[in-house]
Order: C-alpha cells, then sequence, then structure tokens
C-alpha cells in the first residue's frame, strides 16, 4: 500500500519546479480516452475520423489506478488542479470511480470538460463522486448551424438540458465553452451570449485554433477576440475584469450593468503562452508540455515496467524543467501546416 502523501522535495505548490522559461507546473489536464460521440468539424471531422480510424486500444489505454498514481505524482509537485477531457471524458466507463480516487488527493481542484450529450442522471452521479466544476461545449443555439458543427445530428436543446441539470445540482457557476469559426456559427455569437447571460452562466468564445492535422485551419477562418469583443459591447457593454488566477486561459469581460461575465479565449491573437502552466497527459500514459506537442513522454512504459514512485516523479520534473515551449506565440500559416498530434489525443 502506497502512502497517500509523498514527501518528495517540491510538494510544496509555493516552490513548483520551473520550465526553461520560468513558468511552474501548476495544472494536469487527463484525457482519460480519444474517443467521441461528437465529430466536431473543428476537431474530430469525419473524413480523417470515420469507420477505419484507429482509435486507442483497450490494453493502451491507462487504467483508473495508473491514472490515480501519476496524479498523486504530481500532486507531489504541487499540481492541485486538474482536468478530465478526451475525446468526450464521459464515453470512459466509471469515470465516477476515478472522480473519486482524484478527490482524495490532497487539495485537490477537479474540473470536467464534457459536450452534455449524456443521460441526465450521469450529472447526479459526478456530483455523488465529488466533482466540483463542469465545462459544457456548445457551439450555437441554432439546431441546424449546431448539428452541422457536431455532425452527429446531436440536438441544441438535450445539451441545454444538460447545463440546466449541472447548475440544478450545484456546479455553479456552470461554463460553456464555444468555438467560433468564420462563415459557421459567428452569427450566433450575440444569440449564446444573450441566453447564458440571462441563464448567469459564463459563457467562453474560443478562437478557432489549428490543432491537430485534420481541421484544414486557415487564419481566415478565425473570429478575432477583438471581433467577438466590439460585437458584444455595441449591444451589451462589458468591461474588463481581473483574472481569477494566475495564467488563466480567459480573458474576463463583465457586463456594466452587473449582469453577469463572459471570458473569450484567444488562443490564435493574443498568445498566452508566457503564462502557461498547462502540461497533459494521454489517455495512453505520454505526457505532453503543449497542445501543439509532436512528441510526448511515455509515463506508461515507465508504469508498467515497475518504475518507483521516486523514479516517476524525477522522470515528470525533468520533462517540465526541459519545457521551453511557445507555440502559439511563434504560430504562422506554415506552422499550421506542420504534423501535429490531434486534440482528440492530446486532451482539450
Ligand atoms: P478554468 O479552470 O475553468 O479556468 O478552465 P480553463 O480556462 O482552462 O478552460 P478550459 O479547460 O475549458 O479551456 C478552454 C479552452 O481553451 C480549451 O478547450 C482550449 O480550446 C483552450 N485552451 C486551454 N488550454 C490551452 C492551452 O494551454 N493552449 C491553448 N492554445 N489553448 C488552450
Ligand atoms: N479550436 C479551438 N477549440 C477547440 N476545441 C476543440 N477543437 C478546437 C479547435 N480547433 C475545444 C472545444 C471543447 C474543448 C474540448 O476543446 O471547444 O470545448
Ligand atoms: Fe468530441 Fe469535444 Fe472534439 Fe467535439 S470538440 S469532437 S465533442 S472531443
Ligand atoms: Fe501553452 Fe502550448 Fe498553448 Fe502556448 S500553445 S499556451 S505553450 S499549450
Amino acid at each position: 500500500m502506497q502512502s497517500q502523501m509523498l514527501t518528495f522535495p517540491s510538494n510544496d505548490p509555493a516552490t513548483p519546479v520551473l520550465d526553461q522559461l520560468d513558468r511552474p507546473l501548476h495544472d494536469l489536464r487527463i484525457s482519460v480516452t480519444d474517443r467521441c460521440n461528437f465529430r466536431c468539424t473543428y476537431c474530430m471531422p469525419k473524413e480523417v475520423f470515420g469507420k477505419d480510424y484507429q482509435f486507442l486500444p483497450r490494453s493502451a489505454v491507462l487504467s483508473f489506478e495508473e491514472i490515480e498514481r501519476l496524479a498523486r505524482l504530481f500532486n507531489a509537485h504541487g499540481v492541485q488542479k486538474f482536468r478530465l477531457t478526451g475525446g468526450e471524458p464521459l464515453m470512459r466507463r466509471g469515470l465516477e470511480t476515478l472522480i473519486e480516487m482524484l478527490t482524495a488527493l490532497p487539495n485537490v481542484d477537479i474540473a470536467l470538460t464534457t459536450n452534455g450529450s449524456f443521460p441526465l442522471e450521469r450529472v447526479q452521479t459526478l456530483k455523488q463522486a465529488g466533482l466540483k466544476r463542469i465545462t459544457v461545449s456548445l457551439d450555437s443555439l441554432d439546431n441546424e448551424i449546431f448539428m452541422g458543427m457536431n455532425d452527429v445530428t446531436f440536438p441544441v436543446a438535450r445539451v441545454l438540458a444538460w447545463i440546466e441539470a449541472c447548475s440544478e445540482a450545484g456546479f455553479a457557476p456552470v461554463k460553456i465553452n464555444m468555438v467560433v469559426k468564420r462563415g459557421v456559427n459567428e452569427q450566433s455569437i450575440l444569440p449564446m451570449a444573450r441566453y447564458f447571460r440571462e441563464k448567469g452562466h459564463i459563457l467562453r468564445f474560443i478562437e478557432y485554433m489549428d490543432v491537430g492535422a485534420s481541421n484544414g485551419w486557415r487564419m481566415d477562418d478565425v473570429v478575432t477576440a477583438r471581433e467577438i469583443y466590439e460585437l458584444i459591447n455595441q449591444t451589451m457593454p462589458i468591461e474588463p475584469a481581473d483574472p481569477n488566477y494566475f495564467g488563466e486561459v480567459a480573458e474576463r469581460w463583465r457586463y456594466t450593468d452587473g449582469g453577469g461575465e463572459i471570458g473569450i479565449i484567444a488562443s490564435v491573437t493574443q498568445a498566452f503562452c508566457r503564462t502557461c502552466t498547462r502540461a497533459r497527459l494521454s489517455a495512453e500514459g505520454k505526457l505532453f508540455t503543449c497542445l501543439f506537442a509532436i512528441q510526448g513522454f511515455d509515463l506508461r512504459t515507465m508504469l508498467r515496467e515497475g518504475a518507483t514512485d521516486e523514479e516517476i516523479y524525477t522522470a515528470i520534473g525533468k520533462v517540465w524543467h526541459r519545457r521551453a515551449d511557445r507555440y502559439s506565440e511563434i504560430r504562422t500559416g506554415k506552422t499550421a501546416q506542420r504534423p501535429k498530434i490531434e486534440m482528440s489525443y492530446i486532451g482539450g
């Protein structure tokens, strides 16, 4: 039986390991599966993720025990913020068990990003498992547009019902992620803002990114943070709000009449690599230090070949210490064509 609390050198959030650009390791995004029941055109387009796509076999995917062990070692490095992603994390059977295991770690904040397409009962089981925060992806209130984007004819109403169930279950405030793509859903910006302002949930607009190698990204398709700001500010005036914490991805804006807030995630036009404190663990146990990384460090082999906690802990520290990634700051039309790992694999 291993002890719950490890006492390695930097088991203190105040002195985390720093990378080459002096950025501390603060968060871990854990992809629990590379599969999804949606085929969002900007993430898992059908032409690539169709019938013949080779997803990871079961044996390649980390077990909950393996994930928990790694999470404990990241926690020993001072990581207290964990986000479960995928693919679609709720596709992973029994995810609630993993949540229970992770919430037992000291001082942790566990969040989940989901497409909100599962039976409403799951909201209750997630709550009972100890989950505190949920972010739901939704790109439009217009059925035709949303169905065109998820590409599996999934209706808006069911996601909205999920969001309300989250709110009623006490996951407040619920955050909603909307990827904005020019010519596809920009006309949904204002209706989405109005609707979620009314509901008291936090809507975040995300600039469409060149993640992976399959979405055919072009700069022209990006509706910029500036454009989104102007569109909303014209009808519902907004003013900047302070970040909630160091390195927050979303720029916060609040309605000047006190009607709540929105977020804008300007990952393309205002890169936030300088304050990026996020590591990513893929479903098969590779550690990535950037969403746009090409290679990851294989922690699964260490786990399965009997490495000790100290060895894995040290390896994690070394990977982070070597890190110099700042892809979004150096993005050009050319870098966008590079082979990159899919977001559904690396974790969103
Ligand atoms: P909070 O803990 O609630 O603040 O979560 P968050 O702001 O990290 O939000 P979330 O995890 O939902 O991320 C929102 C979106 O921002 C993701 O789906 C990505 O599109 C984008 N994003 C998050 N992290 C990164 C990152 O490290 N780099 C880039 N380029 N984009 C990111
Ligand atoms: N650009 C921006 N955000 C993306 N996401 C997936 N693909 C992209 C992309 N190309 C986001 C979705 C979802 C999360 C899992 O990742 O909005 O909220
Ligand atoms: Fe699935 Fe989320 Fe990717 Fe859409 S964005 S295909 S819901 S993982
Ligand atoms: Fe972090 Fe890489 Fe995103 Fe920059 S591009 S914010 S380094 S994940």
